[in-house]
């Protein structure tokens, strides 16, 4: 029986996944341009829960104020009417012309204040909307030229920016907090906080780091050649793990938003266990919604778009399933006991011991048999092996 979604399992799309209508450095348009309203409908009846959207998505740029309204109107009515919710937005600040050197790292000081401006009049429909969180992706914050940009200014100012933002949510009282996306490249040579790690350290700068985490992207980590599932595991013994972009990778190159699974099926694999189970000794786990950011393949008509569109969720549902089966198995719980995965979790240091009393602990050093110890086996293949044939359905 194939897993049908459900509300319950807190599945979300961007308006501009579904949306792309194809159009490439290398072509034009393949598809019709989407209705945010007909999305709505056509995701609500696919099982989704959530759909995100940037400012740009719902309302072009430079719409006048009262047609902005009205657009806003129509699209609140399809949400009330099947119950679709908007748990996260963000800014447009890549499409534009006037973006093209960042925004908030301009080196174009107007531009920066033009690019904080348009933020906070999205985060104010976000607070409307009933969003959570608010992600910042910059995909323009960054640079080709070495001597072009100052990275240590660019940063001073991508912190001035995150903090006066994150200071208005909470002067307004809208509790949204905030999610960092990292990206190692593409459209810009080399992006501002390329990975999730350079993202956690900025992080770490930040005035009111407290509403800030990050949005973990699985084919921007893959794209550096990362594992996606450490990267979030990483956010989530942090704190900071405040929202997902699920979707495919296969390898270093380009950024191929493929379906969830699409690309590297077995980390997709531990991305699921690693959501829905936890570290094996327990810890954070991840409740945020299963948020989607691909792009149907430019060779799909709008049929193909909806395929896609399901074939992410039951991606996520099947291997939902098959890491369940894996966690069960009892070999699998007898493989996990003899390469020792649980016992990480115990600290190295006895409740109460001392650096001191390690350092008089003649069997932690002088009577230690390293030579002895360095024959264990490990039996990680046999782990890796029944994973796979878990996730095969040869088991
Ligand atoms: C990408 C990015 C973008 C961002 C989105 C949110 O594929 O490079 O994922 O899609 O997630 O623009 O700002
Ligand atoms: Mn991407
Ligand atoms: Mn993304």
């Amino acid at each position: 029986m194939a897993p049908q979604p459900t509300r319950d399992d807190r599945f979300s799309f961007g308006l501009w996944t579904v949306g792309w209508p194809a159009r490439d450095p290398f072509g034009d348009a393949t598809r019709p341009p989407l209705d945010p309203v007909e999305s709505v409908q056509r995701l609500a009846e696919l099982g989704a829960y959530g759909v995100t959207f940037h400012d740009d998505d719902l309302v072009p740029f430079g719409t006048p104020a009262k047609e902005r309204d009205r657009l806003i109107a129509r699209f609140r009515s399809a949400l009330d009417e099947t119950g679709v919710v908007v748990p996260m937005m963000t800014t447009n600040l890549f499409t534009h012309p006037v973006f093209k050197d960042g925004a908030f790292t301009s080196n174009d000081r107007g531009i920066r204040r033009f690019a904080l401006r348009k933020v906070l009049r999205n985060i104010d429909l976000a607070a409307e909307l009933g969003a959570s969180t608010y992600v910042f992706w910059g995909g323009r914050e960054g640079a080709e030229v070495d001597a072009a940009k100052d990275v240590r200014a660019a940063l001073d100012r991508y912190r001035e920016g995150i903090d006066l933002l994150a200071a208005y949510v909470k002067e307004q009282g809208y509790g949204l907090r905030f999610a960092i996306e990292p990206k190692p490249n593409e459209p810009r040579g080399d992006i501002l906080l390329p990975t999730v790690g350079h993202a956690l350290a900025f992080i770490a700068e930040l005035e009111h780091a407290d509403i800030v985490g990050v949005n973990p992207e699985v084919g921007h980590e893959q794209m550096a050649g990362l594992n996606y599932t450490a990267g979030i595991a990483q956010a989530l013994w942090a704190g900071k793990l405040f929202h997902i972009d699920l979707n495919g990778q296969r390898g270093i190159k380009y950024d191929q938003d493929l379906v969830f699974g699409h690309g590297d099926l077995l980390n997709a694999f531990s991305t699921v266990d690693l959501l829905e189970h936890g570290a094996p000794g327990g810890g954070p786990v991840y409740d945020g919604p299963r948020h989607f950011d691909y792009k149907p393949l430019r060779t799909e008509d709008v049929e193909g778009v909806w395929t896609s569109a399901a074939a992410n969720m039951r991606t996520y549902l099947v291997l939902k399933e098959r890491a369940a089966a894996f966690r069960a198995d009892p070999e699998v719980v007898e493989a996990m006991a003899a390469s020792g995965v649980a016992d990480l979790a115990t600290p190295t240091l006895r409740p109460g011991e001392t650096l001191e009393d390690l350092r008089a602990d003649r069997s932690a050093f002088e009577d230690f048999d390293a030579d002895k110890a360095g024959e264990r086996g490990w039996g990680y293949v046999r782990l890796a092996q029944l994973a796979v044939d878990h996730l095969t359905g040869a088991r």
